[in-house]
């Protein structure tokens, strides 16, 4: 059955697209059906798999497909995305969705990912966001939502991580994403090694 992991944010810019890159190219390395989903209307995965597709010379049928979506129409597309057999359906929002279609994708989601840096701004909008997600579990009791810490400083301590984090009423994820520049350089073809535990530890909560 087609799990739905989806990435939301009430903020700009917490790694988002990201992180949905990196699950989705790892997966499909791993031999996964992967779907990623883009509501940006800037069309930032298509673009860069674009740029990918002319600087590398690779084939586009090898690789997985990136559906472009609005946030209106998304949470219908996924219901019929659903039907085509993928392994994973990976749903990159953008930070100005409304909280009617955030509603309305946790509804459609087996999963949500809220990444968030350990900055006093991004978690006061990670615990905006888990409150505003709790109606959803109501509407969808298979829902789980995770906390996964990233771009986090090299010298921060695991303990420091769960601590800060642990006031929220959600899963927190035991691996995080390091502050570096290769994670700034995603691709949407080749996996990066550093994000295998991480993809790990997110299907074991699928
Ligand atoms: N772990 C990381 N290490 C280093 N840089 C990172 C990391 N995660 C994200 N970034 C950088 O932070 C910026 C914002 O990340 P990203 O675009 O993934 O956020 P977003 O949540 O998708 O934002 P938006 O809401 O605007 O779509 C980007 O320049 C990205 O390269
Ligand atoms: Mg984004």
């Amino acid at each position: 059955m087609t799990k739905v992991i989806s990435f939301i944010s009430r903020k700009g810019g917490t790694g988002k697209t990201t992180n949905a890159i990196n699950l989705a190219t790892m997966l499909h390395s791993l031999g996964n059906k992967v779907l990623l989903v883009e509501t940006d209307t800037n069309y930032t995965l298509n673009t860069l798999r674009k740029m990918e597709l002319f600087k590398t010379g690779a084939k586009d049928a090898q690789l997985f497909p990136i559906h472009a979506s609005d946030d209106e129409q998304i949470a219908q597309d996924i219901d019929g995305l659903r039907k085509q057999e993928y392994d994973y359906i990976i749903l990159d929002t953008a930070g100005k969705t409304t909280d009617l279609n955030i509603k309305k994708i946790c509804v459609s989601s087996n999963l949500v990912i809220i990444p968030t840096s350990l900055s006093q701004n991004d978690l006061l909008v990670t615990f905006q966001t888990v409150e505003d997600l709790k109606p959803a579990r109501e509407l969808n009791s298979t829902l789980t939502i995770a906390i996964l810490p990233n771009r986090i400083h090299g010298s921060t301590k695991t303990k420091t991580i769960t601590s800060i984090l642990n006031e929220l009423d959600a899963t927190i994820l035991d691996n995080f994403v390091p502050s570096k520049n290769l994670f700034t350089q995603s691709s949407t073809i080749l996996p990066e090694k550093e994000y295998l535990a991480i993809t790990k530890e997110i299907l074991s909560l699928v």
